[in-house]
């Protein structure tokens, strides 16, 4: 099956699981977009909820969909949020930020009650890292020696072209040889001056949909 048909079945597989009369983050990405659309149509049909956007992007996604959107300010606490991912370990950690938006994804993902990753199967790796440079969003002032100081972390890093974030900074995307110590990888970075924050989402995940040939999986957080 294609990559296309597999983003959307793990999409509509997420959007079954909005309840009536909640609040629902809405991630970023071509995966995501998928399940705007279904949104779009259960709302049409009647579904009663509440989008809390990650990115513009998203927002104007939403929108043409005629899904009701607020803010994180009027909804500091969201019930459920759907987000698409870049990597998926077997611990249900990611990398996410491929699309730019993972520091609005983070803090929602983090006023979530319930985070559930939406995929297709080739974004599962046995060690983060493998596949993605993990994107680290930085502050424009003085991005070159937050560079020098993040490339004593990573192999190498490149700062993302022509890419300015909806919070008015840039990415400069983070390659390693495979991450060991997710978890520390994350803090590191975070406490390099001028970085905002960086794409890896640690402990974070309950539940991963995956669109796969097979059909569809669903992996759990365990414990
Ligand atoms: C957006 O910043 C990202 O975190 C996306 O959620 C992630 O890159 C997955 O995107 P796709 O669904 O387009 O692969």
């Amino acid at each position: 099956m294609e990559t296309e048909k597999l983003k959307q079945l793990a999409a509509e597989r997420a959007v079954e699981e909005v309840e009536p009369g909640t609040i629902v983050g809405l991630g970023t990405g071509s995966t995501i977009y998928y399940a705007l659309l279904k949104l779009g149509e259960k709302v049409r049909e009647g579904l009663n909820i509440i989008g809390i956007p990650t990115s513009k992007q998203t927002e104007e996604i939403a929108v043409q969909q005629g899904i009701s959107l607020s803010t994180l300010g009027e909804h500091p606490v969201i019930d459920m949020t759907i987000d698409g991912a870049d990597e998926v370990n077997p611990t249900l950690n990611l990398i996410k930020g491929a699309g730019g938006a993972l520091v609005r994804e983070k803090i929602i993902a983090h006023a979530s009650k319930r985070l559930v990753i939406i995929a297709d199967e080739g974004k599962l790796v046995e060690q983060l890292g493998s596949n993605f440079p993990v994107p680290v969003e930085v502050v424009p002032f003085g991005w070159g020696a937050t560079q020098l100081a993040l490339n004593r972390i990573c192999r190498s890093s490149t700062l993302r072209p022509d890419f300015v974030s909806d919070n008015g900074n840039y990415i400069l995307d983070c390659g390693f040889d495979g991450i060991p110590d997710p978890s520390t990888t994350e803090s590191l970075i975070n406490n390099l001056p001028g970085v905002v924050e960086n794409g890896l989402f640690i402990n974070r995940t309950d539940q991963v949909i995956i669109g796969a040939a097979s059909g569809i999986q669903i992996l759990k957080r365990q414990g």
